[in-house]
């Protein structure tokens, strides 16, 4: 039965260590490879969800603007109609506590939230997994924003055996993350088409796929081992290997602008001078650094000799995507 009142979900953002860069499905967005995330508490998306009969088509709200239906919003309420066997349309208002399309996920927060949202408003009461499939057919990443903390979407073959799940015995939960927000404005290549067209011309794709697949172990046994160096380290050549597939496209992009460059410097300065912290960066121009919580002031406080620490943003780890009652 369709729910007569909004429903509303709140869904938190997620920075991967290990990347999601390629489909090898576009359709139902089966990856390339698995990837690792932490969900973040301080980055998320508010959406309430309420369908009615009478409507005629969806209507889509983001931020209070009227949008037209996107794609990864049309993937998510298509599967919520078949999957509850209705035809009606959806009223849809989300909010982002977090930049849109600049690199900070916002995808990911959004689409999860709305997969939670519209489902429970169709009547369906999907699992866990199930929710992290819904997901993941409106944004790959939005599949690993089900859960908080540390997730791993385990890349699968199909529909059913592509979805994300939390890494249970993690022993590295003192982690902070720190976003320089030093551009909100969106990205002129989505995270869609850039990597659509890493896959399609970087001639580094196939050496991506085998090294991204051993850094995905490497991470893993290091969360399982207290080890943040090895993690940390892992993280960042893994992003920087994600950066050469879209320098090696063709045509070639760049998600980097100046401020990006000024910061890998700044940790790399921090680093040698024993600092344990480490940068990773998505598809635009902001930087987040991974460190230990005990970290995370010193490391804010040099940041901040630079940029606006108005613009820093220390985050740890986050839930996963919940209801909220109002
Ligand atoms: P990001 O780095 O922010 O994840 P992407 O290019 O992956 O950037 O995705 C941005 C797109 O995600 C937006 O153009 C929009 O289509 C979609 N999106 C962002 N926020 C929401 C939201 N709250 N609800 C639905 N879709 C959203
Ligand atoms: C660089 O999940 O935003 O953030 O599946 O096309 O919606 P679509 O892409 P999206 O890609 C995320 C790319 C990334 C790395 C990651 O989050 O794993
Ligand atoms: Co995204």
């Amino acid at each position: 039965m369709l729910s007569k009142e909004p429903v509303l979900a709140r869904a938190h953002t997620n920075i991967a260590v290990i990347k999601y860069w390629g489909k090898a499905d576009e359709k139902i967005i089966i990856p390339q490879s698995s990837s690792l995330s932490l969900t973040l508490k301080e980055f998320y998306t508010d959406t309430a969800v309420k369908f009615l009969n009478d409507l005629k088509q969806d209507q889509i709200r983001i931020n209070h603007q009227r949008i037209p239906v996107s794609k990864k919003i049309m993937a998510v309420l298509n599967l919520v109609r078949k999957l509850a066997n209705t035809k009606a349309h959806a009223v849809v208002n989300s909010v982002n506590h977090v930049p849109t399309s600049a690199g900070l996920a916002s995808s990911a927060s959004g689409l999860s939230a709305l997969a939670l949202a519209s489902s429970y408003a169709a009547g369906l009461r999907l699992s866990k997994q199930d929710l992290s499939r819904l997901a993941r057919h409106g944004s790959g990443s939005a599949s690993r924003s089900i859960f908080g903390g540390w997730v791993e979407w385990q890349r699968g073959h199909d529909n059913h055996s592509s979805y994300a799940f939390p890494i249970k015995d993690s022993t590295l939960n003192d982690v902070d993350m720190i976003a320089i927000i030093i551009k909100k404005t969106p990205k002129k290549i989505s995270s869609r088409q850039g990597m659509r067209r890493s896959v399609k011309t970087s001639p580094y794709y196939g050496a991506w796929k085998e090294t991204t697949a051993k850094d995905l172990t490497t991470a893993v046994n290091a969360l399982q081992n207290d080890d943040f160096r090895t993690l940390g380290h892992v993280a960042e050549t893994n992003a920087m290997r994600m950066h050469a597939l879209t320098l090696s496209a063709d045509p070639p992009f760049m998600y980097f602008n100046g401020d990006t460059i000024k910061i890998i410097d700044l940790i790399n300065d921090l680093q040698a001078k024993g600092v344990n912290c480490y940068y990773t960066i998505d598809a635009g121009p902001n930087v987040k650094v991974i460190c230990q919580h005990c970290d995370s002031l010193r490391i804010k406080r040099y940041l901040s000799k630079f940029f606006n620490p108005n613009k820093i943003v220390i985050s740890g780890p986050g839930p996963g995507a919940h209801l909220i009652q109002k």
